[in-house]
């Protein structure tokens, strides 16, 4: 720690983080720890030095569980209703790189959805695999990932007969999903494999009132980060095989092992094993009834905000300086636990909400677009944190008013446009001829990077594609606005790595 020079440290800004008391709208899901206090799971809490262990007699093995380990997958799998569940110690990352790499062998082709997460991307540079893209929708003036069609799924396999497996994400990032079931019976039904990045959904079982799970609807291998979305902690994750692929062998258990053992550390921590298996027993002793009181909170909070924007609108009528404004809209369908708050409305860009809400708020969101920004609540959350939001809410709009902003357009996504593969994922990671140039003069070019906005951490463009200048024009316009951009080495986004030449 060095505070003479101000500069700050791990432990610095954690700590400040503490003193913050930040109210958690975003992962992990076990939100600051409330839950674990709430419902008396403290021993994690307690000992956390001392569970620190590795493999020595009597805390058994991961990477071939024949004990403790093993009791404790045994009974995920049994809550999940899995065929076989494996702990995941590197987050789902690690589960949809091993994945890919055990149904589909190099030079493979893998269908996948273009909103697919860069692991899935990465999975394909490992594992030499062709990545076949099916278009995702997206809404036109929140930015709402809205996953596929069925009809894109359904000409995307029958243009690649020969395609090994298909991958896709459901539910999104923002809680959307669609016709999985059909979908799967497609896939299926022309000897596809189906893996499903359910990272956003280990929630789902909890409630009729949520989407049916990935697994329910047939998939047969599914990627669950519990840590997003039920009290596990970060990195925690799980991977399920169905029944029914272990019984048909669609899917060869020992391939998936052997991939496991190969992206995912040989020293798994314990406290994440621990908190995984403290995620399972809440969801299974209390789950069901805490997700009734976080859906109950939710639709109250919706119900309060419904009022005010009546009441505003109302006001509208007589007030001049009004008429710019509206109060902020909540998008919250199909996964009723994630909650958008579009802020365009408002006079604010999701990139300025974001930052409003946490530097006078103490409010952290999940992510943010052009748009507005997305909470993720879970069964971690307390009434009180959606009244400290709704306060919020309407104190910033309250400010809008006073410096008399005026709405904002949305911007156009251009998500209609998937760019042209010239070279495969690995062939572009792999080239030496890769030479930086000016964002302005890569349009056309091969890129050499995957260009990734985090979140949601889905690639834009990626390595071998050809650069278009659609998608860069909306890249430079919302950087300028605030938007993240990861997997690039010019972090200002001012120069890109290109292939010079083939
Ligand atoms: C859709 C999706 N899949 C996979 C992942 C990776 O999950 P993890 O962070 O558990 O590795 C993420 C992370 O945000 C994601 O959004």
């Amino acid at each position: 720690m060095n505070k003479n020079n101000n500069v700050l440290f791990i432990n610095d800004g954690l700590n400040r983080i503490l003193e913050e008391n930040v109210v958690s709208f975003h992962m992990p899901g076990h939100k600051n720890g409330k839950i674990y206090n709430k419902l008396k799971y403290t021993n994690i809490l307690e000992n956390l030095y001392k569970t620190d262990t590795t493999e020595i007699p009597g805390t058994d093995n991961l990477h071939s569980p024949e004990d403790i380990i093993k009791n404790s997958i045994l009974k995920a799998q049994r809550v999940f209703n899995s065929g076989k569940t494996y702990y995941l110690i590197n987050g789902s990352t690690c589960g949809i790189e091993a994945a890919i790499m055990a149904v589909c062998s190099p030079k493979d082709k893998l269908i996948l959805s273009r909103d697919s997460h860069q692991s899935a991307v990465n999975g394909c540079i490992l594992g030499d695999i062709t990545p076949i893209y099916i278009k995702s929708q997206i809404d036109k003036y929140t930015n709402i990932q809205r996953g596929n069609l069925l009809e894109d799924v359904k000409s995307s396999i029958s243009e690649n007969k020969d395609a090994r497996a298909i991958l896709l994400t459901y539910p999104t990032y923002y809680g959307i999903t669609f016709e999985l079931e059909e979908m799967i019976k497609y896939a299926h039904d022309n000897g596809l494999i189906v893996i499903i990045d359910e990272a956003h959904g280990a929630h789902l079982g909890l409630s009729e009132k949520l989407p049916r799970t990935a697994l329910e609807c047939g998939a047969d291998i599914v990627i669950q980060s519990t840590h997003k979305t039920l009290p596990a902690f970060t990195q925690s994750s799980m991977m399920h095989i169905s029944e029914e692929a272990i019984e048909t062998q669609r899917v060869d258990n020992d391939r998936i092992e052997k991939m496991l053992k190969m992206t995912e550390t040989s020293s798994p921590s314990y406290i994440l094993m621990q908190s995984l298996e403290i995620a399972v027993d809440i969801y299974e002793k209390y789950g069901k009834e805490l997700m009734e009181e976080l859906i109950d909170n939710i639709n109250k909070f919706k119900l309060r905000i419904e009022k005010i924007s009546e009441d505003i609108h109302r006001e509208c009528t007589n007030k001049l300086e009004n008429k710019n404004l509206e109060f902020f809209n909540i998008y919250n369908e199909d996964d009723l636990t994630k909650v958008f708050i579009s802020s365009l409305e408002v006079g604010l860009t999701g990139y300025e909400f974001e930052e409003i809400l946490r530097k006078e708020h103490n409010i952290q969101v999940e992510l943010s677009n052009y748009s507005g920004a997305l909470m993720i609540t879970t069964i971690g959350n307390e009434k009180e944190d959606f009244e400290k939001l709704e306060k919020a809410l309407v104190e910033i709009y309250k400010k809008s008013l006073l410096e008399e902003r005026k709405k904002i357009e949305p911007v156009d996504y251009p998500y209609e446009i998937i760019p042209q593969m010239s070279l495969t994922p690995r062939e572009a990671f792999y080239s030496r001829k890769k030479k930086n140039v000016k964002i302005e003069d890569a349009i056309g070019m091969i890129c050499g990077e995957n260009i990734v906005p985090y979140p949601p951490g889905v690639c834009m463009i990626a390595a071998g594609e050809i650069i278009p200048k659609e998608i860069m024009n909306y890249l430079k316009y919302c950087k300028q606005k605030g938007m993240e951009i990861t997997g690039v080495k010019d972090s200002n986004f001012e120069y890109i790595q290109v292939i010079d030449s083939i």
